[in-house]
């Protein structure tokens, strides 16, 4: 059985009061219609059809290949945008699931719920409806005497009576295909704001004596639809609780969830702790045991396992494991920390590889550089790795100390083993077990006996 979603999101959102198409807002760092893509996944077989409209552009362009997108010109209502993937779709999909992409929280398994009920329907509609106290706006639900669904009405067209009614239109519904298409032609024009609305097919149906199906949800959580940015944030918050909740039922430690934020796809192992102010967004994966913030900001980062990172920011990172960074350490797009390294305060690491051990204390720059194992870059250090026009590389070997205040001037070698006094400046290839002092630095010949009777490294 062929079962295809279609997805409205065509309308302009005017309550948002944004330049940003409705549907590209971001909750939890996927846009609206990212998170309306994942809830229809599990019960449709086919690519799913996004209804555009307002912002067409920008909406396909994000959309790319994950689904096929219709035009609807002009919004003449959600009957009508569903009647734009009709040429599309007729004689392809058996079932038709239609969504609003502005109801993020929607939970999939209630989706199949539908689905599930519509198969066994031997009328032409299911649709999802929730009891809730808070009309919150949405279409009130009119059941006939025998309990079977006869109407959807709009609040705004509502007797006083049907206002009483607690049973609410969610957004949802699965349509036998073949009687949808014909269906379309033939929903009436609302005479109030001159609209064809999807709702008024189950008074169609209902009319035509064939059965429709409701599958009643109790969580209005999950029903919020976003108008405004008060629902936006409403939206937020609450799946935020639930990525929260998902990782604490798996093992995370989080001290203060409700300053915790974490995007959708961020993965953490188990036994890691979150402290408070930790901000885990985009491709972020982050090991076991691992000890986070308090005030981390991390990006699209991996991290291995029992990993220190105290009031940091890393974008583009990777931190083998055992790693022990901040206060106040910022890595960029490209650090790669090995094991065991140590980064402490106001240093800065960007496209550079820290070897195992390595240990870079206090107020350094390290910039397109690769540093061997257990080499110590003093405190103060720099790569001076930028002419103006371009970047150039600095080498730096195994058990390399790299006195305070060292500039490295690139490109540069330096070999293992090797030494540069405090404030020295260099801008030459130094070798291996030699140090260098001065600006510009010179190497220092025979700098073991020198090292014995001077103190030099002290
Ligand atoms: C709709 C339902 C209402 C339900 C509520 C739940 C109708 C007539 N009413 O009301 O019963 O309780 O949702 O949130 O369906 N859209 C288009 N093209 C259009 C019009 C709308 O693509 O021409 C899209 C919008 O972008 C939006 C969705 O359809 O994603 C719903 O439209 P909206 O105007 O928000 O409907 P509601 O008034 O909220
Ligand atoms: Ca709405």
């Amino acid at each position: 059985m062929k079962i295809t979603a279609i997805l409205l999101a065509a309308g302009q959102g005017t309550r948002m009061k944004s330049s940003l198409p409705k549907v590209l807002h971001p909750i939890a760092g996927q846009p609206m219609i990212w998170h309306a893509l994942q809830v229809i996944q599990r019960s449709t077989t086919e690519k799913p059809v996004v209804v555009v409209g307002h912002g067409a552009e920008e909406v396909t362009k994000y959309l790319d290949d994950s689904a096929q997108t219709v035009l609807q010109e002009a919004q003449l209502g959600t009957g009508h945008a569903v009647m734009q993937a009709e040429a599309l779709l007729k004689g392809n999909t058996d079932l038709v699931v239609v969504c609003y992409s502005d109801m993020p929280l929607l939970r999939g398994e209630n989706l199949q719920k539908l689905v599930e009920t519509q198969k066994n329907n031997r009328g032409p509609i299911s649709i999802l409806t929730v009891v809730a106290d808070d009309p919150r706006g949405f279409g009130r639900i009119i059941r006939k005497a025998d309990g079977s669904v006869e109407a959807i009405v709009e609040e705004y067209v509502a007797t006083a009576e049907q206002l009483q009614v607690k049973e609410l239109n969610v957004g949802g519904y699965c349509f036998d295909a073949d009687w949808l298409w014909d269906a379309l032609h033939r929903i009436p024009k609302n005479p109030q704001k001159g609209e064809y609305y999807l709702t008024d097919t189950v008074k169609l149906a209902s009319k035509a004596g064939l059965p429709v199906q409701a599958t009643v949800m109790d969580d209005l959580e999950e029903t919020i639809g976003i108008n405004t940015r008060v629902h936006l944030s409403e939206v937020e918050a609450a799946m935020r609780r639930r990525i929260n909740q998902e990782h604490m039922l798996n093992g995370v430690t989080m001290m203060d969830p409700a300053s915790t934020y974490i995007d959708v796809d961020v993965k953490i192992g188990r036994d890691t702790v979150l402290m408070p102010n930790t901000y885990l967004h985009g491709k972020t994966e982050i090991g076991e045991g691992n000890l986070i913030g308090p005030n981390a900001i991390i990006r699209d980062s991996k991290i291995g396992n029992r990993c220190k990172v105290l009031a940091s920011v890393l974008e583009g990172a990777l931190l083998d494991d055992d790693v022990d960074i901040g206060p106040f350490a910022r890595l960029r797009k490209g650090a790669h920390l090995g094991n065991h390294v140590h980064m402490g305060n106001f240093g800065e690491v960007k496209d550079s590889y820290l070897a195992e051990g390595v240990k870079m204390g206090h107020f350094s720059y390290i910039g397109n550089a690769q540093i061997g194992a257990n080499s110590n870059i003093g405190a103060g250090t720099i790569t001076c790795n930028y002419d103006g026009e371009k970047k150039y590389a600095t080498e730096i070997g195994e058990d390399v100390f790299i006195g305070s205040d060292t500039m490295l001037v690139a490109p540069l070698k330096i070999g293992s083993g090797a030494r540069t006094g405090a404030g020295s400046v260099v801008t030459k290839n130094v070798a291996e077990n030699t140090l260098v002092v001065g600006m510009p630095a010179r190497a220092i010949k025979k700098w073991k006996e020198k090292r014995k009777s001077n103190n030099v490294d002290k």
